[in-house]
C-alpha cells in the first residue's frame, strides 16, 4: 500500500492552525504536519510556505512541492539551498479584488484628504478641501501582474488616469490589457512612466531587480509631491530615501503595507511621521480553502509531469 500523502507547513513567522481545518476537508486522508511536529522528514511530499526556516526544504528527500500561501514567492527563494521541487504561488480573483478595494483606498484617501477631514470632523469643523476629479490624478501601477492588473481596471473605471509599468511589453488590447490603460515597460520605458506619476503603486514581486528600487533616484523621477504607496514587499523600498524625499517635499505622503521589519516596532521613525500611513499587510488575504484548493491542483499537475504550467520560474524570481 502507498504511504499517505504527508503536508507540511513550515514558516519560522507564522502560526499555520488556521490552515488545518481547509486542509482536512480538502486532503482527508493526508497527514497534516504542524511546525515543531514535523515527524520523519523523508515522509513529506509537500510543503506549505511562508518564511520557511531556511535549509529545511533542501533536507526533505521525497518533496515534489513548494507551495507558497501567497502571490509572492520571495519568501521561498530567500532560502539560499531552496532544492530543485517545483514551487507555486497563488493566484486568486479573491485575492486581486481585495488588494483592489485597499489600492482604491489608499489613492482616494490622499488625493481627496480624508485625512484633513478626519481631523476636521474631530474638531466639529464644516471645511472644504480642494476637489480634483479623478482624470485629472495619474495613477501609476509598478507591475502589471495578476493585482496590478486588477486595480489598474478598478481605478479607470472611477475615472483616475491610469499608467503601468512592466517588465514585457504589454499589447493594449482588451484580453491583456483594460482599455484606457497606458503602458511602459521596462528600464527604457522607467522614466516616461514614473513622469506621470501623481501617485505611484508598487504591485511588483521582490527580486533581484526590484530590491530597493523604491529609493532617491526614483523618486526624484516623479511629479513633485507624489504619493507612494507600496504594497508589494518592504526590502523594495529605501527607508532612508523616503524620510529624505518627505523632508524635501519631493514626496508629499506614503502609504505602507508591506515593511522590512513586520511587525513594525514602536519605536521605528515610520510611526511619528504624520505623512507616512502603515497597515500591517492587511492589503489583502487569502481564503483557507483556496490555499487548500490550490495545493491539490498543483500536486496533481505536478504528478501529471505538468509542472512547468504552474510554477514559478525560480530564475526569474517570480
Ligand atoms: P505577478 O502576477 O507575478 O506580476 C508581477 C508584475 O511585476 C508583472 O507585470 C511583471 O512584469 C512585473 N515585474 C516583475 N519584475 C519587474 C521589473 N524588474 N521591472 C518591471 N516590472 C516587473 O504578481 P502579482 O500576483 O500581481 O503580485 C505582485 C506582488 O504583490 C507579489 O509578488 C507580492 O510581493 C505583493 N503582494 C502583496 C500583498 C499584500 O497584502 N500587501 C498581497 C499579495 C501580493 P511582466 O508582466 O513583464 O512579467
Ligand atoms: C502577501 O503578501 C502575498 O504575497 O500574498
Amino acid at each position: 500500500m502507498p504511504a499517505p500523502l504527508t503536508i507540511a507547513f513550515l514558516s519560522s513567522n507564522l502560526d499555520f492552525s488556521y490552515l488545518l481545518p481547509a486542509f482536512q476537508t480538502q486532503f482527508p486522508q493526508a497527514r497534516l504536519r504542524l511546525g515543531t511536529e514535523l515527524g520523519p522528514l523523508e515522509d513529506i511530499d509537500a510543503a506549505v510556505c511562508w518564511y520557511p526556516p531556511e535549509g529545511l526544504l533542501a533536507r526533505l528527500p521525497r518533496l515534489r512541492l513548494i507551495q507558497s500561501v501567497g502571490a509572492g514567492i520571495d519568501h521561498i527563494t530567500a532560502d539560499p539551498a531552496l532544492p530543485e521541487v517545483p514551487a507555486c504561488r497563488i493566484i486568486d480573483p479573491d485575492m486581486g479584488q481585495g488588494m483592489t478595494a485597499y489600492v482604491t483606498w489608499a489613492v482616494i484617501q490622499h488625493q481627496r484628504h480624508m485625512g484633513a477631514y478626519l481631523r476636521s470632523a474631530a474638531a466639529r469643523r464644516w471645511e472644504e478641501q480642494p476637489v480634483q476629479p479623478p482624470r485629472q490624478h495619474r495613477v501609476g501601477i509598478a507591475g502589471l501582474g495578476t493585482l496590478g492588473l486588477a486595480c489598474a481596471e478598478a481605478l479607470l473605471n472611477i475615472g483616475y488616469s491610469v499608467r503601468g509599468w512592466s517588465r514585457t511589453p504589454k499589447r493594449n488590447t482588451q484580453s491583456e490589457l483594460p482599455a484606457g490603460l497606458q503602458a511602459f515597460h521596462g528600464e527604457a520605458g522607467q522614466a516616461e512612466f514614473l513622469a506621470g506619476c501623481d501617485t505611484l503603486v508598487c504591485l511588483l514581486p521582490l527580486t533581484e531587480d526590484t530590491r530597493g528600487i523604491l529609493g532617491q533616484p526614483l523618486f526624484n523621477q516623479l511629479p513633485r509631491g507624489a504619493h507612494l504607496i507600496n504594497v508589494g514587499r518592504g526590502a523594495h523600498l529605501v527607508e532612508a530615501d523616503l524620510l529624505a524625499a518627505l523632508a524635501s517635499g519631493q514626496l508629499a505622503a506614503a502609504t505602507l503595507d508591506a515593511l522590512t521589519q513586520e511587525p513594525l516596532p514602536p519605536e521605528h521613525p515610520f510611526w511619528a511621521d504624520p505623512r507616512i500611513l502603515i497597515t500591517p499587510h492587511i492589503a489583502t488575504r487569502t481564503d483557507p480553502a483556496v490555499i487548500a484548493r490550490q495545493t491539490a491542483d498543483n500536486l496533481a499537475l505536478v504528478d501529471a509531469g505538468r509542472a512547468a504550467e504552474v510554477a514559478v520560474d525560480l530564475q526569474r524570481g517570480y
